[in-house]
């Protein structure tokens, strides 16, 4: 038995009218078992994608395969998958029972099948003692269950959600990724989850695909897109990060190690964690997160500024630094980082150490 679940080949979509495709060249491989998560910004064709996956859109080119079967045309309600959709719409004239129950009443289960899965489902997310509520007598993650268990009771084998957070303000979306992920483990059915939102992205994955403008930016484990963003684009995207002009004078060696001069600094020799293609006499762009900065004494430090402006929040001290050359540069220190103890108009930085990428400019 086939360990993919969903194999998107080679999918383009362009919509009528539309300037660029919605969907330029994408394949992709989803594991049975997956909590696999679409991230990308505002139109970058996450919910095509998802809406292809569930039949209710066919691709201009390629396919999509559901365990190891070309779909072909086959229409969403022979297809194995549900779909969460970031408006949940429940059906406001019926219980949460009865709304849970309806894609079991339309598949003709016989009804003590039907009364003891919904038990079960209303168990699993949660729900008991509200089965007889109408949605409008329930929270907005109440709500939000309801529709969850309304798509899982059919035991589908790949859930599709779609934003499904989106509408919950920030506690109960907490709240409720944590509950996602509880369900996802407990039930084993593969999940593709779609967010614009990489915090939510990197915590309850375990991959994600980054697309932008149609297509697949970078598919890893939250740890690996972090850590090794695979362009400017997606370094950008997921987490925060300093990008910092450099001019690469010369390689040291095969290990990574470059003789680098960065805004306005003496040239340094550092360690690349990748170096991406950079040649000797080329512009770069340093990758810098600002957790990975350190402060150092000014006269040593590779980098030197000041920091016109520092954000406390509790549990760290953001800086905004600017350089000598005017490049800004923001550091994150964490726990009660003392500010008082340097002079905040020469600080010295150091970013040696700090796993650097860096790409052509
Ligand atoms: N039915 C349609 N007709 C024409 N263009 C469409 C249609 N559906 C989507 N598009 C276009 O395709 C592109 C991708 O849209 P899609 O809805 O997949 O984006 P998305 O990543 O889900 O964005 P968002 O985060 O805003 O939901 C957009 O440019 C959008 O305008
Ligand atoms: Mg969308």
């Amino acid at each position: 038995m086939s360990e993919i679940a969903i194999t998107v080949g080679g999918v383009y979509k362009s919509f009528q009218g539309a300037s660029h495709p919605a969907l330029d060249g994408v394949s992709l491989d989803i594991l049975k078992n997956e909590f696999f998560t679409l991230l990308g910004p505002s139109g970058c064709g996450k919910t095509t994608l998802l809406r292809m996956i569930a039949g209710f859109e066919s691709p201009d080119q390629g396919s999509i395969e559901l365990d190891g079967i070309a779909m072909g045309r086959t229409p969403p309600n022979l297809r194995p998958v549900n779909t969460v959709f970031q408006s949940y719409a429940l059906f406001p004239h019926m219980t949460v029972a009865q709304n849970i129950a309806f894609a079991l009443d339309m598949l003709g289960r016989p009804r003590v099948a039907i009364r003891s899965r919904v038990a079960e489902v209303v168990h699993l997310l949660r729900l008991d003692g509200l089965d007889e509520r109408r949605p409008a007598q329930l929270s907005g993650g109440q709500q939000q269950r309801v529709a969850l268990g309304r798509a899982l009771a059919p035991e589908p084998k790949v859930l599709l959600l779609d934003e499904p957070l989106s509408a919950l303000d920030l506690k109960l979306r907490k709240e409720m990724q944590v509950e996602l992920k509880r369900l996802q483990a407990a039930t084993g059915i593969t999940f593709v989850f779609v967010t614009h939102d990489q915090e939510e992205a990197l915590g309850m994955s375990d991959r994600i695909a980054v697309m932008r403008d149609g297509q697949i930016m970078q598919v890893g484990r939250p740890g690996d897109i972090y850590e090794r963003p695979a362009n400017l684009f997606v370094a950008e995207f997921v987490g925060e990060a300093n990008f910092l002009p450099a001019l690469c004078v010369e390689r040291i060696d095969r290990a990574g190690r470059f003789q680098l001069t960065c805004c306005a600094a003496a040239s340094a020799i550092l360690t690349l964690d990748d170096a991406n293609g950079i040649l000797p006499g080329g512009n770069a762009i340093l990758v810098v997160r600002p957790e990975r900065v350190t402060l150092a004494p000014p006269a040593g430090a590779l980098l030197r500024g000041e920091v016109p402006e520092a954000i406390y929040s509790g549990s760290d001290l953001m800086l905004h630094a600017r350089l000598t050359d005017a490049t800004p540069l923001r550091v994150r220190l964490s726990g009660a980082a003392d500010l008082a103890r340097f002079d905040a108009t020469g600080v010295g930085f150091d970013i040696e150490g700090a796993a650097l990428r860096a790409f052509p400019a």
